[in-house]
């Protein structure tokens, strides 16, 4: 017997994806109700590739008696109305927003980094997903953390628009089109033209100057990976479609060549290590599109600190960033605590 699963979002890029990656890893699910929003109620969404088609309910009707999970993408206004009732339920929720991720009582779990932490599910029935640019962060530092010891982190995002949802990326797309034909290129979901431009600028503005993305970076780092690590990020959107990049330098505890860390990256789980020193010898954001891996590039020493190094991340934003780290979780609470299908 498998799982009856609710996928919250369904019509949105982070909700599409789990879809597609739900169908492509074969989650063991007797049945999907997909839900979004009265906008889209009565709308059909397919099921991965497989040809099934869903038909999208509301979700302020959605009963989630009887369900085992749901994976939540609506933002976080939505998820405070409708988690606390679907987890009320017994329906344990894994969220993508970022309503729950430094709630003590939520566990905000990469598969591949904090496992052990989901057992903490059981108080809240819920279950965080991390910010996109934290998970594929986290990934390629843990392994390196276990081996030397991470002190600082200073990492430059390079994010894709895909992040800022459907709208964002309709809006490079519209933006991109005008300005060929010689129109005025509007912007209303970023604060200045993102086509052929770069924001230095996501999500909104704290007291001391940073941004809630950059700070998420340091918080979420801390609960995943280790509160003594400290990090500093500046967050950048630019004009890709899918896929964000990050510029990283790690300042380690004990010494360690480039050549090790790459032997350490070559086995560490998620990550595919790409790193040749000749024309192309590294991964872009368009290469890393419909891919599991978190990608590591350019691994090099940092002669300006002690113990320092410098690599290239990129990684799928709606995918290890997303929906991919919320079936991968899906995963794990059923196999570690559901036990439901074979
Ligand atoms: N994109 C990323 O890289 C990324 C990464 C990590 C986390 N997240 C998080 O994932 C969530 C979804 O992001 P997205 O990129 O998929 O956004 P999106 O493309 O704009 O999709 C939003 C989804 O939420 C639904 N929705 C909005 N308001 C709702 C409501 N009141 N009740 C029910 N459903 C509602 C929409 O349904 P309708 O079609 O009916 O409007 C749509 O399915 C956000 O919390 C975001 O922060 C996104």
């Amino acid at each position: 017997m498998g799982y009856r699963v609710v996928v919250a979002g369904a019509t949105g890029n982070v909700g599409r994806e789990m879809l597609n990656i739900l169908a492509e890893r074969e989650f063991p699910a007797d049945e999907i109700a997909v839900v979004a929003s009265a906008r889209s109620t009565g709308n059909q969404v397919e099921y991965g590739e497989t040809g099934r088609m869903l038909t999208i309910k509301n979700i302020e009707h959605f009963d989630p008696t009887g369900w085992d999970m749901a994976l939540f993408a609506i933002g976080s206004d939505a998820t405070a109305i409708h988690a606390p009732r679907f987890a009320a339920a017994g329906c344990t929720v894994i969220d993508n927003s970022s309503l729950y991720r430094m709630d003590p009582d939520v566990p905000l779990i990469v598969p591949e980094v904090n496992p052990e932490a989901i057992h903490s599910y059981t108080r809240k029935n819920i279950i965080a997903n991390p910010n996109c640019s934290t998970a594929q962060m986290v990934v390629a530092l843990k392994p390196l953390h276990d081996a030397a010891t991470i002190k600082r982190v200073v990492v430059a995002t390079y994010q894709s628009v895909s992040g800022a949802g459907k709208a964002g990326m309709d809006e490079l797309f519209e933006q991109s089109r005008n300005i060929f034909v010689g129109d005025q290129a509007e912007a209303r979901k970023f604060t200045k033209q993102i086509a052929f431009n770069v924001i230095p600028h996501i999500d909104k503005f704290l007291e001391d100057g940073s941004t809630k993305e950059e700070w998420k970076m340091v918080v979420e780092t801390k609960k995943i990976l280790d509160p003594k690590i400290k990090v500093t990020a500046t967050c950048v959107r630019v004009p890709v479609f899918v896929g964000h990049s990050e510029a990283i330098n790690i300042e380690f505890e004990h010494e360690i060549s480039a050549a090790k860390a790459k032997s350490i990256l070559r086995e560490a789980p998620g990550i595919m290590l790409v790193d040749k020193h000749e024309d192309g010898g590294y991964v872009t954001p368009v290469e890393c599109v419909g891919e599991y891996a978190t990608f590591v590039s350019r691994v090099r020493e940092d002669s300006t600190v002690d113990n320092g190094l410098s690599l290239w991340c990129v990684s799928d934003n709606l995918r290890k960033g997303a929906a991919l780290n919320a079936v991968q979780i899906a995963e794990l609470l059923g196999r570690r605590y559901l036990k439901k299908a074979a």
